[in-house]
């Protein structure tokens, strides 16, 4: 697939839509080179990802239902469900997480993770680059200490993204984009950029 087309064509696919196969193993690691490609202020190489798979992924689902219940007083029901069925819907769980050094003396926290959100971005690209589907998820497993701690990441460790993959069962629809002109403007100029107005 063309570049522009896997840009502009990429959208998420929601759990419902995505089912069996996923990747093998060869296009897995595909998807794992583009992740590494993003850009890395200082070359930090803080993106790390978790691949869950098979067996797997009943693991991940007992440890968000087990860390919704340890966490909140009365999860509703509807969350409780999703953390127990979610990892069982898809194929193939990928977890991105960031792998943070602190007290960095050049490069803030911040950029860390945004170098990580970069390589997501990367992955989400070269995933429906060669026809599979994929779903950004946060929520609460990416910011609950327990979730953390079970899948064995560091106390500085940070999930970015829990991902989703699969193939998708039926063509999704491409969400509405916003509009160059509602996004872009000229400085100092101070007007939408893109407008039709050859600006
Ligand atoms: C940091 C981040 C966190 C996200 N977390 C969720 C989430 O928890 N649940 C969800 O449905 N989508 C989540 N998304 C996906 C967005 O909702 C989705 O990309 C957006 O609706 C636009 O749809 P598109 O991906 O089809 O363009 C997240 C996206 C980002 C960038």
């Amino acid at each position: 697939m063309e570049a522009f087309e896997a840009l502009l064509g990429r959208r998420t696919v929601p759990l419902p839509k995505l089912g069996e196969p996923g990747p093998d193993d060869a296009t897995l690691a595909r998807w794992l080179e583009a992740a590494a490609a993003a850009p890395d202020h200082g070359k930090l190489v803080p993106f790390r990802f978790l691949i869950v798979r098979g067996e797997g992924r009943r693991k991940l689902a007992s440890l968000l239902e087990r860390a919704l219940l340890s966490e909140r007083d009365s999860p509703p029901p509807g969350e409780l469900e999703k953390m127990r069925t979610n990892p069982l819907r898809v194929p193939l769980v990928l977890i991105a997480w960031a792998e943070l050094r602190p007290d960095h003396p050049k490069i803030p926290e911040i950029e860390q993770i945004e170098a990580v959100a970069a390589a997501v971005e990367n992955l989400l690209v070269a995933i429906h680059a060669t026809g599979f589907g994929a779903k950004w998820a946060t929520g609460f497993p990416a910011y609950s200490p327990t979730v953390r701690q079970g899948l064995g990441l560091p106390a500085t460790g940070r999930i970015v993204a829990i991902i989703y993959v699969g193939t998708p069962k039926a063509e999704q629809a491409l969400p509405p984009r916003p509009a160059v002109a509602d996004i872009a403007r000229l400085w100092p100029e101070n007007r939408p950029f893109g407008a039709g107005d050859g600006s």
